[in-house]
């Protein structure tokens, strides 16, 4: 906060932007990343100093906080380590199987990523022009619960239609597994164990089929090609085991189920959607409605009304989605037709896990 009011008081572009640098790895310490907060409050030292950040982030220094420069930065290192292409640096990052650097602001883990900056700047930079992407495949605990909570209403098989799906990876989401007190969901041997995924009143058991998937995004990643597989995890944080292994196993899903993945924004994949006879059609989106001006989101709404009115018993439409409400927190709303019922089923943390389904919901 501090440093974003610092931003917006003025000050040079230079220490505005280090500034933004602290803010960013305080950030990623607070949601999991003691790394990356470490590595941060380096970087901003080093820009203050001329060092090689200061090279890397030349010509960019303008950049609006939204713009998230720091992990623009970090991700295209990570890149480099991922690839092997910055042995150095991936000593020390877990991700790349490297040691976790215990010693007190990850001094050693810094040491590296200067080496690396210094040494390849031209790489970094490239991945300063590209918006972070990333496809959390903790949001399908959330996706799951709908699902079952719709087989119980009606058994019917599902088709999925999902919104702004990145590389479409929760498409497949009825191939994980949820394990836990609160109900269990899938097969154990699946390759993406949700843990903790579920807290609170289980959602209801039973199978769920899902027989077409379908996903638009107008950055769509492709997770079966090196690149998009290689840009998905380098915008995951190096010392987030859990969260690279949903992702690995993910991609692994992704190579045995296939989705259907357009580039195209939301209006169009809700356009060419009908209903289908026999079949529940289940419109999906996660942590995307804050992407939208208030003309996509009206544009949206009637798309979700057109497809409402069109439901009958045979031909079931069902709107769920896990986005950030302004009261705090992410609810699991799901809305069903006919009829067009709206219930809250329960609230999850932005990354998708835990769901604290029911009561301890509201
Ligand atoms: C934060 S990501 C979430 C991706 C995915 N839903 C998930 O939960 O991992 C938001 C996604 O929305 C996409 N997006 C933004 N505006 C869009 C639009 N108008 N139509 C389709 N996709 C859009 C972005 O390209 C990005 O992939």
């Amino acid at each position: 906060m501090t440093g974003v009011r610092s931003w917006e008081r003025g000050g040079s572009a230079l220490e505005r932007t280090a500034a933004l640098l602290r803010v960013q790895g305080a950030a990623c310490r607070d949601i999991g990343s003691p790394l990356y907060g470490d590595l941060l409050a380096h970087a901003a030292d080093d820009l203050l100093a001329g060092g090689p950040v200061a090279s890397v982030l030349a010509g960019h220094l303008d950049s609006r906080p939204a713009s998230v420069l720091a992990l623009r930065m970090l991700g295209g290192a990570h890149a480099l380590a991922l690839s092997g292409q910055a042995p150095e640096l991936a000593a020390w990052y877990p991700s790349a199987g490297g040691a976790t650097d215990q010693e007190p602001g990850s001094p050693r883990a810094w040491s590296a990523l200067r080496q690396t900056l210094a040494g390849q700047p031209d790489a970094i930079r490239e991945w300063l022009n590209w918006p972070p992407q990333t496809n959390e495949v903790g949001r399908a605990a959330a996706l799951i619960g709908g699902l079952l909570y719709l087989t119980a209403r009606a058994s019917l098989p599902a088709r999925l239609v999902e919104v702004g799906a990145s590389a479409g990876l929760n498409l497949r989401a009825d191939q994980f597994f949820v394990p836990g007190d609160a109900g269990t969901y899938g097969d154990p041997d699946s390759p993406v164990v949700l843990s903790h995924g579920w807290q609170g009143a289980a959602p209801p058991a039973g199978p769920v089929e899902v027989i077409s998937r379908v996903g638009g995004d107008i950055a769509p990643i492709d997770p079966a090609s090196p690149a998009g597989r290689l840009r998905l995890t380098a915008y995951v944080w190096p010392d987030q085991a859990d969260r690279l292994a949903r992702l690995r196993g993910a991609l692994a899903v992704a190579e045995r189920v296939p989705a259907e993945l357009r580039a195209e924004p939301a209006t169009a994949t809700l356009a060419r959607t009908e209903l289908a006879d026999g079949t529940w059609t289940v419109l999906w989106h996660s942590i995307f409605r804050q992407y939208l001006t208030q003309e996509q989101r009206a544009e949206l709404a009637d798309g979700v009304a057109r497809l409402g009115a069109a439901a009958t018993p045979r031909a079931r439409f069902a709107y769920l989605y896990l986005e950030q409400s302004r009261a705090g927190g992410c609810p699991v709303t799901l809305t069903t037709w006919p009829g067009g019922s709206t219930e809250i089923l329960g609230a999850a943390s932005p990354h998708g896990i835990p769901v604290r389904w029911g009561s301890l919901a509201r």
